[in-house]
């Protein structure tokens, strides 16, 4: 058993630890619900597919939607992104996204620009802030733009974006805004109402504390269902005289049988999330970030990327050491010292070119709910004894 002798600050890629309710419920549906859900089955299938509206009545009110029936079920924010993307843009449709995009974002976008189904703009930030100016987006906004994508925090410098007043601008020009809450959800305030969102694709696996193999994607009342085509057509649980995908939400959207077990753990963890209120976890990681900035500044080898204080941001920060490379650095710091950080791109290539840190990116630390003081001064010593 590795984990119990690292110290974890990896959190951006996934959470962990994930509180022991998570697994409990898992086990628990297991073992007595678990067969596959179905509006019209028996008593189990109809138990399982309550689970499933229950967990999705939660979130839906946790994100400020008004419609559990719009949140749709996906693998990973990956997933929920694919599903936004592929079943929204129409051929000439011109989309504005960020430098700041992860692969997921960035990447389906791209194969769509490239076979001339869209056309394509990325916004830059600023290094220094970490910040995209949503006038910026404004000016880019033309006759066919029909989309813009962003992402609500850097997945590698942790900087929180103004998602609400680049929501605005996309609501007065009648462009459909998508955010990328992967980093915010369960740590930082989304609302899809107040910050005019059309469609919110999420992770249940990072700050929401939940298992892997969950993920959501939330498509408001501002997007119709006729706007929409299937990604992912198949068995619904009901409706099965039609020979076309029901038009219906949630299964509209969904095919095939639901990770029930994961979702179920995903209940448990958003109910976790919720009592222990996400702006006390916020504050919490930013004070561990600002700690460690204070610290790392005092250290001559150390370059620090993005600001160099911890408001406005989640618990991410990305920095290189003079003499090694963020692969070097990375396995010195998980094998000599059981220090789990992540070297490399963070599949966020264009973020790190507008950094200055493209091609072999920075050594990323992200400290989660359950990390301490503790964690971030054992990290500092490594850092200490390595450029001595
Ligand atoms: C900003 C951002 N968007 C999307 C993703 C993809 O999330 P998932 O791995 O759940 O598909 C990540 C994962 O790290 C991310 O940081």
């Amino acid at each position: 058993m590795v984990a119990q002798e690292v110290t974890y600050l990896d959190n951006a890629a996934t959470s962990w630890p994930k509180p022991p309710v998570v697994a409990e419920a898992m086990s628990r549906f297991l073992a007595q619900d678990a067969a596959n859900p179905g509006r019209a089955g028996h008593r189990m299938a109809v138990a399982a597919e309550r689970m499933l509206d229950t967990v999705r009545k939660e979130l839906t009110e946790f994100i400020g939607g008004n419609d559990l029936h719009r949140m749709i079920w996906t693998m990973n924010c990956t997933d929920a992104l694919n599903i936004a993307f592929k079943g929204l843009l129409r051929p000439g449709d011109h989309v504005i996204t960020t430098t700041l995009e992860h692969n997921s974002v960035s990447r389906p976008l791209q194969a769509m620009s490239d076979s001339g189904f869209i056309t394509l703009t990325r916004v830059d930030f600023s290094p220094s802030t970490g910040l995209i100016n949503p006038d910026d987006i404004r000016q880019a906004i033309g006759p066919k733009t029909r989309l813009i994508a962003i992402t609500h925090a850097s997945n590698v410098v942790g900087t929180i974006q103004p998602a609400r007043d680049v929501g605005k601008i996309a609501r007065e020009h009648g462009v459909k805004f998508l955010l990328d809450g992967a980093q915010t959800i369960g740590v930082a305030p989304i609302n899809v109402q107040h910050d005019y969102i059309d469609l919110l694709a999420f992770p249940g696996h990072k700050s929401l504390l939940g298992p892997t193999g969950t993920g959501g994607l939330y498509v408001n009342a501002t997007v119709k269902i006729d706007e929409l085509t299937a990604f992912r057509e198949g068995g619904t649980g009901g409706d099965s005289a039609s020979p076309q995908q029901p038009r219906l939400f949630p299964y509209f959207l969904e095919g095939g049988t639901p990770n029930t077990v994961g979702i179920a753990g995903l209940g448990a963890a958003g109910e976790y999330v919720r009592q222990h209120v996400p702006a006390k976890t916020l504050a919490h990681e930013q004070a561990l970030v600002q700690r460690l900035l204070d610290a790392l500044a005092e250290i001559e080898a150390v370059e620090v990327y993005g600001p160099s204080t911890a408001a406005n941001r989640v618990g991410t920060i990305s920095f290189n050491v003079d003499g090694y490379s963020p692969q070097e650095l990375g396995g010195i710091l998980d094998e000599a010292f059981s220090i789990a950080v992540r070297p490399g791109l963070h599949c966020s290539p264009y973020a790190h070119k507008s950094l200055g840190s493209f091609p072999d990116g920075t050594v990323r630390v992200s400290p989660g709910a359950f990390n301490t003081e503790a964690d971030i001064d054992k990290l500092l010593e490594a850092l200490r004894e390595v450029t001595a």
